[in-house]
């Protein structure tokens, strides 16, 4: 696998020697990027007799002529590892700043990331540190956690450079679950259906489709290729997921059934309105003095149909339950002869729809339900995801 280290300016610079020789022992190919303030502490030569590769060093940087390397080596990386990560590389990552290599590179990739950090227990505590902290594992970035110890300016508190080892455990397993999904093909249904009443107006929900997104992002993180079939959001979905934009639950259906052929996951994460108006108007309703009464229609079960349709593929159904009580949707994984559903109580503060968080309960046949825990939807994603593929 092609990894990027990434090195920044932090005592424990020296340690990304031996990491590169470690990792280069297990198979991989190493490329180092070195921070300003890491070439304090280390030297490109260093990791260029080591690598056998270019370092690179400043955000204009061209080993390739006419190839810019920041998107070149993004594109090329299975992985990239900050190790060391100082304070400063950390929270610029978690705020998006681009301004020196290092920065632009991880920008630039979608592959995943895995983030060291090493400093001062002090820096390691700051407010802003560790919301950022926070911030990159909401997206979903691997942190290997420093120890606590006797630091290099003497202090003693948690801020140590976790040891090698941990650091290439972690890159281990964060490669491997890239792969779970290598050569499966993931259909997501995702955000609310429109029902229209009249040419003007419809019925629909409050589904953002951040949860359908966020299942996408971790399906193409495990290595899967993406179809999201979407009703209409304001989000926008991940660059590589090839998505199908529909209105309606008749037209979701119809999209849905198509492209699930030869999928090996498909997972209804759209909020599908139950009922449709049975005659919408056409032109624009017109206001009068008397009451009217809207006739609906129940609409078809997108889900239930694609599991009827594919038996052999694994089809996943999500619950949203004004409830903790699992029982309803248990029922629902039999009357709609899912492989499994992802339930969640969407009156919990926090979670559900529109939430950044969700918190959800896989419920299988034959197996006792396992729960999430409140976690960002991403992380709900690739948690829910690896208990599928394992
Ligand atoms: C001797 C020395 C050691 C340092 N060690 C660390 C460290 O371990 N962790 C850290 O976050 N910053 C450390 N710093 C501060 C960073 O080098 C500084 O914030 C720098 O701007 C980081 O730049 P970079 O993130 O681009 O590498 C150290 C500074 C000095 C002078």
């Amino acid at each position: 696998m092609n990894i990027v280290l990434g090195v920044s300016g932090s005592i424990a610079a020296y340690r990304a020697a031996d990491l590169a020789r470690e990792l280069m022992r297990q198979g991989h190919t190493i490329r180092a990027c070195l921070t300003d303030a890491a070439q304090q502490f280390v030297t490109p030569t260093l990791f260029e007799t080591l690598t056998g590769n270019p370092c690179l060093i400043d955000a204009f940087d061209e080993p390739e002529t006419g190839r810019m390397a920041h998107i070149d080596w993004a594109r090329q990386a299975d992985l990239i590892l900050v190790a060391p990560a100082t304070a400063n590389t950390i929270n610029k990552l978690a705020a998006g700043i681009g301004d020196d290599m290092l920065t632009t590179l991880v920008l630039a990739a979608t592959c995943p990331l895995v983030v060291a950090p090493a400093m001062n227990p002090q820096m390691y505590a700051n407010e802003i540190t560790q919301r950022s902290l926070k911030t990159l594992s909401a997206r979903a970035v691997a942190i290997v956690e420093p120890q606590e110890g006797d630091v290099a300016c003497g202090e003693h508190g948690q801020g140590k450079l976790a040891p090698n080892s941990q650091i290439v455990d972690t890159v281990q397993a964060v490669l491997a679950s890239s792969r779970l999904l290598a050569g499966k093909r993931v259909v997501i249904t995702s955000g609310p259906t429109q029902e229209p009443i009249d040419e003007v107006r419809f019925l629909s929900n409050r589904s953002s489709g951040k949860m359908g997104s966020a299942i996408a992002r971790a399906a193409l993180l495990m290595g899967a290729e993406v179809t999201i079939v979407s009703g209409p959001v304001q989000i926008a979905y991940p660059l590589q997921a090839k998505v199908v934009r529909v209105g309606d639950a008749v037209q979701m259906l119809e999209a849905t059934i198509n492209e699930s052929a030869g999928a090996d996951i498909v997972i209804g994460a759209a909020a599908v309105a139950d009922y449709r108006p049975a005659d919408p108007v056409a032109g624009k309703m017109r206001r009068g003095k008397d009451n009217i009464t809207l006739t609906l229609v129940p609409n078809p079960d997108i889900i239930a149909q694609v599991a009827r349709s594919y038996p052999s593929a694994c089809v996943v159904g999500f619950a949203a339950e004004p409830t903790s009580d699992l029982s309803v949707a248990m029922e629902k994984l039999v009357r709609k002869g899912l492989f499994a559903i992802a339930a969640n109580d969407v009156s919990a503060p926090g979670t559900g729809f529109d939430a950044e968080d969700n918190d959800i309960a896989l419920i299988r046949r034959d197996v006792a339900p396992v729960m999430s825990g409140r976690r960002s939807k991403l992380a709900c994603a690739l948690w829910l995801l690896d208990n599928l593929a394992r």
